[in-house]
C-alpha cells in the first residue's frame, strides 16, 4: 500500500521467516553507502529483519543484536555495519562517533533509530508494528531517497 506520495509501502509479516524474507529483498538491492533506520518496540523484529538484510548481502554468519556492544560489522558483498542505539541518548551517539565513517562500500543499519532522530540522513526508514496476531507484524518501509521508490515497489512485489 502506497501513501499519497508513493514513498511508503506496507507489508504484512506473518512470522519471523516473512520478516527475514523482506529483509533479504531489501538487502539484495543495496549498492553501498546506504543508511537504513529501524524503528519499533523491543521484540518487534528489528534484528530479525537485519538477519534477512545480511542474507541479501551474502553474509552467512549469525547476526545478533548489538545492543551491548553498540556495533557489529559483517563482511559480505558489502560491509554491513549493524548499530543498536537502545542504550544511548542522541548526544552519546554523537560522542561515540557511531554515525561517522559511513563509506561507499558499506551499509549502515541502525536499530533504535529513534535515538538518532535528525542526526543522520537515511535512505530508508523501516517501522515495525506488532498486530493483534502473536506473530503478526506490519512493516512500513519509507523511501527517504527517491532512488528507492521503485526498488520498494520491487520489494513489495516479491514479499
Ligand atoms: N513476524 C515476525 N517478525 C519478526 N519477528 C517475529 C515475528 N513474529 C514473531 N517474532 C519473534 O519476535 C522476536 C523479535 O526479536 P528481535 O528481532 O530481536 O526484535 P527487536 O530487534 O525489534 O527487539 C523474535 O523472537 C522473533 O522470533
Ligand atoms: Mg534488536
Amino acid at each position: 500500500m502506497a501513501d499519497e506520495n508513493g514513498t511508503t509501502i506496507r507489508i504484512e509479516s506473518r512470522g519471523p521467516d516473512d520478516t527475514r524474507k523482506i529483509g533479504k529483498a531489501i538487502g539484495r538491492r543495496l549498492m553501498g553507502g546506504e543508511v537504513i533506520l529501524l524503528k519499533g518496540t523491543l521484540g518487534a523484529g528489528k534484528t530479525t529483519l537485519v538477519q534477512g538484510i545480511a542474507r541479501g548481502l551474502d553474509i552467512e554468519g549469525p547476526v545478533q543484536s548489538p545492543s551491548f556492544v553498540l556495533e557489529r560489522i559483517h563482511r559480505g558483498r558489502l560491509e554491513l555495519r549493524h548499530l543498536d542505539l537502545y542504550r544511548l541518548t542522541g548526544a552519546e551517539t554523537m560522542d561515540a562517533g557511531l554515525l561517522s565513517d559511513m563509506g561507499e562500500d558499506d551499509v549502515t543499519v541502525i536499530e533504535w533509530a529513534e535515538r538518532a532522530e535528525g542526526l543522520v540522513q537515511a535512505d530508508l526508514e523501516v517501522r515495525i508494528e506488532k498486530t493483534s496476531e502473536e506473530e503478526g507484524r506490519s512493516i512500513f518501509i519509507e523511501a527517504r531517497n527517491p532512488a528507492w521508490q521503485s526498488l520498494l515497489v520491487e520489494v513489495q512485489s516479491t514479499c
